[in-house]
This record gives C-alpha cells, structure tokens and sequence, in this order.
C-alpha cells in the first residue's frame, strides 16, 4: 500500500490508516499546496479519515478526566438564568458520544467541538489540530446598525476595502466564478438563509459562537468588528462569514442593495482559507496536523528528559485567555479606519493609546492582556505620563474584543488605575479538590516543588496568598482542609479561597489614582466580547469604583450581559498533564493517558468568586446592560455611587472606526 509505504518513509507511527483511500482518488492530495480551498473538497479531505475506535476511548478518557478538575462542572447541570442556554450534563454528553455510531474521525471530532463549544465557557473546549486547519470565510460580513433611527442587519459598509485584504488568490477566485461581491456592501439584509436576520444570528449564536455563556454576549460575536489582534488594529468577519469549518457551501441573503430599493435573493459562495501545516496527501496531512507531536502531551519536568523545556520556563505566570481561531488569519483594519488622533507613548504593544482632538480625553484601547508581560505595565505607565502631560481630565478604556491574557496584568491595570493604596484589586480564588488535584498538592510539597516549575505548587498564582494577602508558605497544603460546596443538588470539595498576590510589579504603582475614578467619568465601551482577565478587569472596576460602562452592538431589545466569560485561570491540555508528570502521578489510575492526536482539551481550572457574593462564580453573576440603577449595589466608602451600565447600537459612523466610537462615548 503506498500509503503505509509513505508512513513509513515519513517514520510516522499512522500505518494503519491505509487501505480506506485509493491513492489516485486521495482527496488531500487534491488540494495539497492550496491556500484557498472550495469547501466541499476541503471537507472530503477532512473525512477521508475513518473512524477509530481507538482514538475515541483516548480522547474520551483524557476528556473524561481532565473534567474531574473542572471548576464550573455542576453549575452546568442547571446553569442559573439568564445562562440557562448551556445547560447540560456533562457526564452524560460523554455517555452520548462515546455510544454514538460515527462515519469519520472528523464526524466524532466534531461532537465532541460541538459538545465542548456549547458549553458557552472558551476556557473550556476540545480543540482538533486535526480538523481546525480551515477557516470558512464569506465575502460578505454583517453587522448591526442603526440607521434613521431603527436597528438592522447590513453588509458591512466596508467590504470593499476589507476583502482585498484577505489576498489576490480569495478575489481572484471569486472573480473566476463571476462573483460580484462588491456589490453587496451596505446592503440591508432582510433575511438570512429564508430566516429574519437576527433569528439567524441568534442560531449562529447558540449554535456556532460558544466561548461565552451569555447568550448576548454570542450575538455579537456573529458580527464583524474592530480589534486588536497581536498588536495591530484588525477587522475581525466575525462568526457569519468566518466559521470553525468548511462545511458550508454557501449563505443565501435576501438583500437591498445600497443604491437600489428592489429586494433580491443572492447566494454567496464560502472558500476555505488553510492555515494548518503543509502536506501533500492524507498520509502527510495525518502526520504533520493529526498525529500528536512532541508539543501535544506534558513533560515531566524533573526528569532530565525535561530539562531543556525547563530551562526555557520561567516562574509560571497564570494565564486566562479565549482561544478566538479567527486570529490565525486575521486581516487589518482598512486604513480609512484607524485612529487620525497620534498614538501617544506606549503604544507598540497589546495597548495602543491616544488622546482624542478634544485634548481633554485619553483613551487606551486594551487589544488584550497578552503579549510581552513587562511592557504592557511600561505602556501602561507611559500612557497614563502622556495623559497627564496633555491635562486629559476624562479617561476612556476600549476593551472591545478582548480575550484576557495574564491574570496579574489584569490586576496591575486595576491597581495602576485605583493606586496602590488601594489594596488588593484582584478576588478570592480556588480549584478543585478531586481526588488526583489533592495527591498533585501533597506530591508538590513532598518534592519541594515551587512555582517555577508547577502552577499547584503552595507559592505558584503569581503568589498564593491567604485572604490577609500574607504569601502561602511553600509546603502549605490548601487543600487540607478542602472546604464543601454544594451546587445544583451535588457536593464538590474546592480548596480553601486564596489571593493571587502579583506584586511586586515591574513598574512602580502610583499611589493615588492618576484620574479621578469617582468624579471623572470613566468608561469602557466593550462589545461584551471581552473574556477571562478582561472580563476580571471590568468587574473589579465595576464592581468596586462603579465606574461606567457602555455596551455597544447586540440584538435590539435584548438585555446583554457587559462581560464575557470571567473564568480565573486556564489550563491547556499539556499544561495538566505536566503538572501530573512532575508530581510523578502518571500511573495513577485517576490520570488521563497522553493524547494520541494532536489537539488541547483545555479547562477552567480556578474559580475566581464574585466581590458583591463571595457564595457565587463572577461567571454566574448576571450583570446586564441596560441597567441604569444598579446602585444599591455599589456602596463604597460609605457613598453611593450610581452605576451606569448602557447599551449602544453601532452605526455606520461607529460601527468599525474606533475613534468615532470614541468621540461618541
Ligand atoms: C487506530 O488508531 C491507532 C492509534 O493511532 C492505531 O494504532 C490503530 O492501528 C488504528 N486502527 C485502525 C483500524 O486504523
Ligand atoms: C465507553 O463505553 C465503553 C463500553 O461501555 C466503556 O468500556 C468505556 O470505558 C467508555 N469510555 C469512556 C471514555 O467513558
Ligand atoms: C450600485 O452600486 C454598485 C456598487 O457600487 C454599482 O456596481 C452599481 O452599478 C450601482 N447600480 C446602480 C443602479 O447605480
Ligand atoms: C508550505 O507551503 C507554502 C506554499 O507551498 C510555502 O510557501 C511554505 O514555505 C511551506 N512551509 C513549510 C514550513 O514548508
Ligand atoms: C519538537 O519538534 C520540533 C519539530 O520537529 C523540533 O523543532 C523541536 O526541537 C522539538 N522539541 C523538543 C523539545 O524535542
Ligand atoms: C488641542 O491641542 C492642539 C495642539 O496643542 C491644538 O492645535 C488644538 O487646537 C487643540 N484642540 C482643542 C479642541 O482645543
Ligand atoms: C515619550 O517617551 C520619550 C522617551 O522615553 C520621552 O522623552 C517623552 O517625554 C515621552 N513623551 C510623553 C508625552 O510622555
Ligand atoms: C498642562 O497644564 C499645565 C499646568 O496648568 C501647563 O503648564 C501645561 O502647559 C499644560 N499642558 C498642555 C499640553 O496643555
Ligand atoms: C525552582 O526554584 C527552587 C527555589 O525556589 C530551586 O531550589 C529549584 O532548583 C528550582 N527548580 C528548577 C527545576 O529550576
Ligand atoms: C494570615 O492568615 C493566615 C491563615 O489564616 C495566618 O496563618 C496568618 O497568621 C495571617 N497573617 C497575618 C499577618 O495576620
């Protein structure tokens, strides 16, 4: 078989994938070294791998296990309004998919994205190497704006000068077609796929968006908008015209057309974008996207096989983020789009800060909390020495699609803004204390493990500190005793509550806030996209200064949460495995084996507890927009302050220039 030939050849260890596929009629080789792919070949090739047994039982049982350390498990079972939408049984979900007859691996890979996607948490998902190598994109993103006074759905306005953006190859096939896609800029939709728009947005929203439990939240996500993706202004499709999957042909619209008034029905074709690794048939697309690789599993980092992965680590540094996959093939933000206003000091980085022509505003749009740890607290600090050399009295903080990044970035922001008299900007902490999380602990400290090597180690978060904010002793056990928490009818063991202590940062912190947080108004104009430290950081600063905020986008009428998903700390696949390895407890009959396929199961690890009901998650504390009298609820300093929390809908001035959005908040 030249399949099994070529396997071995390639000394991968995926011979006995052959015998299903006809080298002449390889549907991969088909479009090896293709950049752009009709979907419905790039599908063929992605179900031209069968079913295996095997691979199910290993991606079901490291599934299955890494859910024992997931913090938000039993809320899931009757997730508390308005989050009903996510609710499921988890463990009967894996019941389901593990009796499930499935054609392809790609049909059962599929169940279980689908499964982990509508969980709503981005924290928490299965994500496929394997089958997450094509974005589906559409050359016709919507948003919605209002226009002579009523909400609608359009074509984005800006079509003509984002597509070309995405390269010669995408136009160049749909002028091949002769499809005019030009046309359809500013197009008001009337209906999508036969549908009214915005019930097919929320279908796209419930069925394809995950990442955040709120429901509102999702219907933005649908829409394309602004961002900042690694360190520059970006358009994102948003998930209409950009999906996870080549599995869609086309989207049929029933459209007006800018300049006409006549309705008329138009289907748009997708292509696949490719964005995995290269290969030049299934064998080699198997073994260069599918089979797990050195990276896919953790090490035992004190074996001396770990000790060049070791070497590389520093302090491990708790990380919350969303995995949003639109950002592997992210294009600009047309150039008539950027801010005219100069960027002030400080804006190379994840933070790109200006002040606007009225000289009186600064604004720092905070793209994420990502990227380089020290210079997002230089930027910051550069930014906030330009705003005051300029005398802005109003700051304005854009966290527009924001998914998270360090938590103690999250805090520094928080503690920079509020003074380091402040105190403590961050909230009570914990994991799970199932049976194999309790041994890990009790192993770190038998080992002396600390935290350059281990994120359960007692000192690790960046520090662990008791709620005194006195650091956690190396060789604190906080899991004894475990503390009970009953949820949804189940009893769970949580570790005792901690602190994350941060400081000292690099930079040093004013001690008084550099802008009045109490009389000058503050506000972070968000889409509600804005996920795990982000969302942190909006809710610290919500919930403790009651500064405002202004929610743009959303379905009108619809109450929308301003927050996205607010898990406190993430852990990827590998990183799990790692921790289990170095604490010496692979061969526990409670551990998931290694991976078999490249992929990250990765899951909320720590709880971060509310401010206002230290008895509830952040992520289920409903804190919707509008609501203009949240107030009893934000008694600081024996003052009431009024809570401001509004919504906004984008217009065609707004909806992907920044500084309009701005000038207008
Ligand atoms: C299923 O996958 C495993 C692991 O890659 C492999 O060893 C086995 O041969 C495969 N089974 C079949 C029937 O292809
Ligand atoms: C799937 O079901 C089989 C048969 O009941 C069982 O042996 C196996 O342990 C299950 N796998 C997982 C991951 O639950
Ligand atoms: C409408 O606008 C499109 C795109 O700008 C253009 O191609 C078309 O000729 C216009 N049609 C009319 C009737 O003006
Ligand atoms: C993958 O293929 C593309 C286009 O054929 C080529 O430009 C690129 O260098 C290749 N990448 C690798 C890592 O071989
Ligand atoms: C993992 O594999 C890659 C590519 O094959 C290689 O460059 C890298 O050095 C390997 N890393 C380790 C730790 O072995
Ligand atoms: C803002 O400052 C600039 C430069 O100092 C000046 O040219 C401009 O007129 C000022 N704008 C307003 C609205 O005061
Ligand atoms: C910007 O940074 C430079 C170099 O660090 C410094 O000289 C200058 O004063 C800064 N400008 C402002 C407005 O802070
Ligand atoms: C800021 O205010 C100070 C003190 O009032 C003044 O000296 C300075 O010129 C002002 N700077 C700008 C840029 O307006
Ligand atoms: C981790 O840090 C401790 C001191 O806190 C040190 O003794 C130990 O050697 C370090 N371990 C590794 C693997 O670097
Ligand atoms: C802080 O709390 C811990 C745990 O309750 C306690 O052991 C420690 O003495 C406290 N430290 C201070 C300074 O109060």
């Amino acid at each position: 078989m030249l399949w099994t030939f070529l396997t071995l050849i390639l000394g991968l260890a995926l011979a006995a994938h052959g015998g299903t596929t006809e080298a002449t009629s390889d549907p991969c080789a088909g479009i090896a070294g293709q950049s752009f792919v009709v979907p419905g070949d790039a599908l063929a090739c992605l179900k031209s791998f069968p079913f295996n047994e095997t691979l199910r039982q290993n991606v079901l049982t490291v599934i299955s296990r890494v859910f024992d350390f997931y913090t938000f498990e039993d809320y899931y079972l009757n997730s508390p309004p308005p989050f009903q939408e996510s609710t499921t049984n988890i463990r009967a979900d894996i019941a389901r998919i593990n009796s499930t007859s499935y054609a392809t691996d790609y049909d059962f890979n599929r169940a279980v994205y689908d499964f982990t996607n509508q969980l709503n948490d981005g924290h928490t998902r299965w994500l496929t190497d394997c089958y997450g190598t094509f974005e589906n994109l559409l050359p016709a993103p919507i948003v919605t704006l209002q226009e002579n006074g009523a909400e609608g759905v359009y074509i984005i306005p800006d079509l003509a000068q984002l597509i070309p953006l995405v390269g010669t190859e995408f136009t160049d096939y749909y002028a091949s077609i002769g499809f005019n896609w030009e046309r359809l800029a500013g197009a008001r939709v009337l209906q999508i796929e036969g549908q009214d728009p915005y019930a097919y947005v929320d279908y796209i929203a419930d069925t394809a968006s995950g990442n955040y439990l709120d429901h509102g939240v999702r219907v933005n996500s649908v829409f394309s908008s602004y961002r900042i993706a690694d360190t520059s202004f970006s358009q994102r499709f948003g998930d209409l015209a950009g999906t996870s999957f080549p599995d869609q042909e086309s989207l049929t619209f029933n459209l007006i057309l800018a300049n006409s008034t006549l309705p008329e029905t138009v289907t748009v074709p997708f292509l696949a974008i490719y964005a995995g690794n290269n290969f030049t048939d299934s064998a080699s697309y198997w073994g260069n996207n599918c089979a797990a690789n050195n990276a896919t599993n953790g090490v035992d980092l004190l074996a001396s096989s770990g000790l060049k992965e070791r070497e590389e680590r520093t302090r491990r540094l708790a990380r919350a983020v969303i995995v949003d996959k639109s950002q592997t093939s992210a294009v600009g933000l047309p150039d008539p789009y950027l801010p005219t206003a100069p960027p002030v000091n400080g804006s190379t980085g994840v933070i790109k800060s200006f002040v606007l022509p009225d000289n009186k505003t600064g604004v720092m749009f905070v793209g994420s909390f990502e990227g380089d740890y020290v210079q997002f607290q230089t930027d910051t600090q550069a930014a906030v020495a330009a705003f005051q050399a300029a005398n802005v009295t109003r700051l304005l903080v854009d966290l527009t699609n924001n998914g998270g990044g360090y938590v103690c970035l999250g805090e520094f922001l928080h503690s920079y803004l509020a003074g380091s008299n402040f105190g403590y900007t961050g909230f009570q902490s914990s994991s799970r204390a199932n049976p194999l999380a309790v041994k890990i602990v009790q192993a770190d400290i038998a080992k002396g493990i600390t935290a350059n090597i281990s994120y359960y180690a007692p000192d690790n978060c960046k520090s662990r500190a008791f709620l005194n904010d006195t650091e956690m002793p190396e060789g604190y056990d906080y899991n004894d005793p475990s503390v009970s928490l009953f949820i949804n009818g189940q009893q769970d063991a949580d570790s005792q509550r901690f602190h994350d202590l941060c400081t000292p940062y690099n930079v040093d912190l004013p001690e008084n806030p550099p802008f009045d947080l109490r009389y000058a108004p503050f506000l972070h104009p968000v889409n509600g996209n804005c996920a795990s430290t982000c969302s942190m950081f909006s809710t610290s600063m919500f919930e403790r200064h009651g500064t405002k905020i202004a929610v743009f986008g959303g379905k009108p009428g619809e109450i929308m949460e301003y927050k996205g998903m607010a898990g406190n700390q993430v852990l990827e696949w590998s990183d799990i495995d790692t921790e289990i390895k170095t604490a010496g407890l692979k061969n526990d009959p409670l551990a998931p084996p290694d991976l078999l396929v490249s992929g990250d199961f990765r899951h909320n690890w720590r709880t971060a507890w509310s401010y206002f009901d230290e008895s509830r998650p952040i992520a289920y504390v409903s804190e919707p927009a509008p609501c203009k009298l949240c107030s009893a609820r934000a008694e600081l300093d024996g003052s009431l302050i009024t809570i401001a929390l509004d919504r906004y809908p984008y217009t065609k001035d707004t909806y992907m220039n920044p500084q309009n959005l701005w000038t207008f908040a």
